[in-house]
């Protein structure tokens, strides 16, 4: 049954080729895996870097400075400008609108994707600012606007999603004045939640109960005029900025300031 002289001959003969592949597979194998990897770093070192921004919110920030030429010349001093257009929405709000509902998400006042919706009083560009954050994060926008505002800012804001409330111009001492009355659609959307009231030394906090639970939607008034993160934006974010950007060699800074 079994012709060992016939079969020793060829189990060394395999044993030897065995061998052989053996090795060359396991160089070939150890170079492919090196060769992807090496690929793989490639591709991380290019998809990690900064220059690539996480979805619109890291859009946010990080604007250029540009030297105004023609002032430079006149003056003989460099005159430079943060060029806040080209955020996202079109404006420095952003950074304000980022770092207020960033804050909220920190202090477990709102959640995204949970029917979250984020009230505001605007002129119009810090509304723009929210609904493109809202709409990014995954939540809703609610816009309350003065009717004497360009058309252009009411499309904008309605193609971002934004639930859009124009009302009439009114004194701030009004309850129907366009804050006055974010503030209070906010307590009003909470309401119907059955949840309590609570005060935040830098929030306005509508209807949120005392527990965060993420399946009751909370209605937030984002309070630009008031709320500390607006500014806090400016101090954390586009100061140290411009600091770096000039490698701290400025002599004066102007800026034009309104609410905060
Ligand atoms: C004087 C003044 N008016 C209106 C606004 C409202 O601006 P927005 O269009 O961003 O709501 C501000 C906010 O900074 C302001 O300072």
């Amino acid at each position: 049954m079994f012709d060992s002289t016939f079969k020793q001959p060829l189990q060394i003969t395999t044993l030897v080729f065995g061998l052989i592949a053996g090795v060359v597979l396991t160089f070939s194998t150890n170079s492919l895996l090196n060769w992807v990897k090496k690929k793989q770093d490639v591709v991380d070192n290019y998809t990690k870097t900064e220059e690539i921004a996480d979805g619109v919110v890291g859009l946010i920030g990080n604007t250029p400075l540009m030297r105004i030429k023609s002032l430079s010349e006149a003056t003989g001093c460099e005159i430079l400008a943060k060029v806040e257009f080209l955020n996202p929405g079109g404006s420095l709000k952003d950074r304000a609108a980022l770092n207020i509902i960033k804050k909220a998400e920190e202090q477990g006042l709102i959640s995204p994707n949970s029917g979250c919706t984020i009230f505001e009083g605007t002129s119009g560009s810090t509304g723009i600012s929210i609904a493109i954050i809202s709409r990014a994060k995954g939540y809703n926008a609610w816009i309350i606007m003065p009717d004497d505002q360009a058309e252009e800012k009411y499309q904008l804001l309605e193609k971002l999603g934004a639930t859009v409330e124009k009302v009439r111009p009114a004194s701030i001492v009004d309850k129907q004045q366009f804050v006055n009355l974010a503030k209070s659609r906010a307590e009003q959307f909470g309401k119907h939640q059955g949840v309590q009231q609570d005060v935040d030394k830098d929030f306005e906090i509508i209807n949120m109960q005392n527990s965060i639970d993420n399946s009751r939607k909370a209605g937030f008034f984002a309070n630009q005029f008031e709320n500390l993160s607006n500014a806090e934006a400016h101090y954390y974010g586009t100061g140290p900025e411009i600091f770096r950007q000039t490698n701290g060699k400025i002599d004066a800074f102007v800026a034009g300031a309104g609410t905060l």
